[in-house]
This record gives C-alpha cells, structure tokens and sequence, in this order.
C-alpha cells in the first residue's frame, strides 16, 4: 500500500490528466447513474461541489437537481470555527468569490447558512476511494471535521455522505486514518458502490 502523500499526488495528476471531452462525458454519466438511486430521488436539501483539479465535472448533477427542485448547496470555509465547512444555498443567482484555495464558493454575507447535520445529502469530492467506502481527500481534513460527529458513537448520523469521483480515482486499498470518516456511497461515471444506502 503506498503512503498518503503519493498517492495523493498519484490520484491527483490521473484525474487532471483527462481531456475535456472526457470530463464532459464523465459528467453526464455521473449525473445518469445518480438518477437511478432512490435515495438520490427522496434527497430534497442537496450539498455539492464546483470541480477543481479535475474533480469530476458536476454540472450535468446540479443541472439535474435544479430540475428535479432540490435547494442545493455549496460548503464555504466556516469563518470562525476552524477548519470546518458550512453550506451556504446555492442558486443560479448566487453571488461567488474566490477563496483561499482559488475555488469559487458564495459570498457569505447575510445569507442563511444550514449546519451540516440538516442536510439530506452530502455529495464530496475526493482525490482516492476504495469500494468500501474509504475516501482520501486534498488533505485539509475539512470534510472529516465537519462530519467527525458520524465517528463518536452517538448515533447521530446527519446526511448521508457520498463521494463523486472518476471511477480512475479507485484504489484496492486505502491508508486510512482515525479520523477518516467513511462514505455511505460513491458514484463514479462507471457504477454506484452502496455501502450504507
Ligand atoms: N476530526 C478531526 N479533528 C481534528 N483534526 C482532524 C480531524 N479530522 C482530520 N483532522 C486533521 O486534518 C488533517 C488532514 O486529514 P486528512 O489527511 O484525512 O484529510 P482529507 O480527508 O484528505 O481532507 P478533506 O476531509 O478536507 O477532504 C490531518 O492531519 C488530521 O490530523
Ligand atoms: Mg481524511
């Protein structure tokens, strides 16, 4: 099993390294194979991503979800409490900025933000996952933190967490920490692997 740090750079350089007509179709049969699933269907308060660093491309999704008439929402970086996410409503006339990272997130100012235990849906980006429900992200620890209240035993369980990836972001196995928490599911442009839906 090789170490976070090159796999991370691995996984990374292999989804950047596809064409723009591939993330295009990617992106369409992303959206077709989340279609299919009943709990996407009942999902009415949706978070998702903009892609970045050739994530896979989510547009046909939040094309689909506007029609379907789901809110959706982005995460924005929480201002005060460290390093974690909140999501802020994201419709077509949504004001956006860039932010630390250089991805565009909504600005923030007076808008309702929703905790991310009132969500329905969590879909997250990834940089490797194996068909357990193992994921790897960029390597901040944001989306562990937001939802690091999955792994204390309470049964407090939130929304559900799906990652999206190219299914060339799949691994056998994955290095995984304590503080990892797992995904319920995770739809590629190949196939959906269910673990908890
Ligand atoms: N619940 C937590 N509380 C405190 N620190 C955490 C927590 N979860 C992760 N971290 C810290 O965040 C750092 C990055 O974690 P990790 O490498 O798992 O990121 P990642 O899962 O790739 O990123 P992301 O969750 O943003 O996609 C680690 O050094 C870890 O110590
Ligand atoms: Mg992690």
């Amino acid at each position: 099993m090789q170490d976070r740090k090159t796999l991370r750079r691995e996984m990374r350089a292999r989804r950047r390294a596809l064409t723009p007509q591939q993330q295009r179709t990617a992106g369409r049969c992303l959206a077709r194979n989340l279609a299919r699933q009943l709990w996407f269907a009942k999902a009415r308060h949706v978070a998702i991503y903009l892609p970045n660093d050739g994530e896979i491309d989510t547009r046909p999704l939040i094309t689909l979800c506007r029609t379907l008439g789901k809110t959706l929402y982005l995460p924005v970086l929480h201002p005060i409490r460290h390093n974690r996410l909140w999501f802020t409503p994201y419709a077509t006339t949504t004001r956006m900025q860039l932010n630390r990272y250089r991805i565009l997130e909504p600005v923030l100012q007076g808008k309702p933000v929703r905790p991310a235990v009132a969500l329905d849906l969590v879909l997250l980006p990834l940089v490797a996952f194996s068909a357990d429900g193992g994921r790897m992200g960029m390597g901040g620890g944001y989306y562990d933190r937001t939802f690091a209240f999955r792994l204390k035993g309470n049964g407090m369980r939130g929304p559900k967490l799906v990652g999206l990836a190219h299914e060339l972001q799949r691994v056998n196995q994955l290095p995984i920490e304590r503080w990892d928490v797992p995904l319920d599911a995770i739809a590629t442009d190949s196939r959906v692997y269910a673990i908890n839906c």
